[in-house]
């Protein structure tokens, strides 16, 4: 028999239109993430994935987010938050999954972190079956169209909060 398909929901159309802006929307994200979520980034070069990651840094109540850069030559930087930390992979340099395993992302995916994945689409061997998934596209420049879904079941009960916390900037066609 077929394995069942995987169940996505979403994606919630948001749009910002300055870097800060995608800072704040991020940071109310960040404030509804729990422990062992992951947040999977995806969109070209200088799309904002690093800008989204500080705002769910903010949202996590991290001090100093100044310091949440792109991990580019390190894989891995860890924020420690109020109540949570954040777990910041870059997986632009990698040459695949392996890579990732190698330095124990499971471990880490399940622990009691949260963790955000930037280039998440060059390792999807090692993501875990639920995970949130926002894909930010380039529409100007300063506007950023930033799609939210989910993938697998678990998070499905999560998205009506989601979508309405973020409706300041809903891009205004969501069901
Ligand atoms: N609405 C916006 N949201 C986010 N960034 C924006 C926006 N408008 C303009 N920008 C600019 O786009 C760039 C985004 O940079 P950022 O480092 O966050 O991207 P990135 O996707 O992490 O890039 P990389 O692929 O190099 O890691 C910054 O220069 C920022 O000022
Ligand atoms: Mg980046």
């Amino acid at each position: 028999m077929a394995p069942p398909k995987k169940q996505v929901v979403g994606p919630l159309h948001l749009r910002t239109r300055s870097p800060e802006e995608t800072v704040e929307l991020a940071a109310a994200f960040g404030r509804l993430c729990r422990a062992g979520d992951v947040v999977c980034l995806q969109g070209t070069l200088g799309a904002g994935k690093t800008h989204f990651t500080k705002g769910m840094a903010e949202g996590l109540g991290v001090e100093n987010t100044e310091n949440v850069t792109s991990p580019t030559f390190v894989l891995l930087k860890k924020y420690r938050g109020d109540k949570l930390t954040l777990n910041h992979f870059d997986a632009y340099r990698l040459h695949g999954a392996s890579e990732m395993q190698d330095i124990g992302c499971e471990e880490i995916f399940s622990g009691g972190g949260v963790s955000v994945v930037e280039w998440a689409d060059r390792v999807v061997e090692c993501l875990p079956e639920e995970h949130f998934l926002v894909t930010i596209r380039i529409i100007g420049t300063d506007v950023r169209d930033i799609l939210l879904g989910t993938s697998g079941t678990g998070l499905a009960d999560r998205i009506e909060e989601i979508t309405e916390t973020l409706q300041p900037w809903s891009a205004g066609d969501n069901a």
